[in-house]
């Protein structure tokens, strides 16, 4: 099964994708967790892209693009793939139409997570993720079981660093300009699967996904 997993910054895409990945056996493609690796690691396109995602911006498609097409070639995407925060915009999702194409492969749901704006600032200002083993928590929503500290044991829950009120609010505003045009490029291929998430916890959002993709 190839998924896309369409949303707003703080939809709870990375969240579902976790639940998601575990239950197909398909591996997460998230070009934002290649992204941030590539900023820690300081390498020439991690520099790149950087000043972009601190301000909230895309990073321009060639370099995001290219990422997707080396990844999507691991032999682990072979049973299906979920991809996560991209495509994000109409030159990312026909390069990919393009890429798919080339290996035979379609794409089989388009999940978009729909939450307020209000709620979204809130669910991203109160994010922590664990550095060592990348599990998501939120300070209210869903706190680590210890104060400071993952399940995997580590204490090492980090705020990431573009998630303060500010740039959240432009990168809702990028969302809204340069992504959300996708919805209708999906809807007429009949592939997008809308849930309304929110107002309701991890788990009752995941119900609601596996519904819509029949699982
Ligand atoms: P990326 O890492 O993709 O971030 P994003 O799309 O902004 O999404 P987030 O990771 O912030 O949110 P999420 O939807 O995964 O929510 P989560 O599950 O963590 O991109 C970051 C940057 O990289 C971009 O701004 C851009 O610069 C660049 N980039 C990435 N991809 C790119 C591309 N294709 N092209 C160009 N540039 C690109 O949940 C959020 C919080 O809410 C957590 O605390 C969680 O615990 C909580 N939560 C989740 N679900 C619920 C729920 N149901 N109820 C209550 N709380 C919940």
């Amino acid at each position: 099964m190839n998924i896309i997993l369409l949303g707003p910054p703080g939809a709870g895409k990375g969240t579902q994708a976790k639940k998601l990945i575990e239950l197909l056996a398909i591996p997460q493609i998230s070009t934002g967790d290649m992204l941030r690796a590539a900023v820690a690691e300081k390498t020439p396109l991690g520099l790149e892209a950087k000043a972009f995602m601190e301000a909230g911006k895309l990073v321009p498609d060639g370099v995001v693009i290219g990422l997707v097409k080396e990844r999507l070639a691991k032999p682990d995407c072979a049973p299906g793939f979920m991809l996560d925060g991209f495509p994000r915009t109409v030159g990312q999702a026909e390069s990919l139409d393009a890429m798919l194409d080339s290996m035979s492969l379609t794409i089989d749901h388009v999940v978009l997570l729909e939450v307020d704006d209000e709620e979204l600032v809130l669910r991203i200002t109160g994010r922590r993720t664990c550095g060592a083993c990348g599990a998501i928590y939120h300070l209210k929503y869903s706190p680590p079981p210890q104060p400071d500290t993952c399940s995997c044991g580590k204490k090492e829950l980090v705020q990431r660093a573009d998630d303060n009120e500010q740039t959240v609010r432009q990168r809702l505003a990028t969302y809204h300009e340069q992504t959300a045009p996708l919805i209708s490029y999906y809807e007429k291929r009949s592939l997008v699967r809308s849930v309304a998430g929110g107002g309701m916890g991890p788990n009752e959002v995941f119900e609601l996904v596996k519904q819509k993709i029949g699982r």
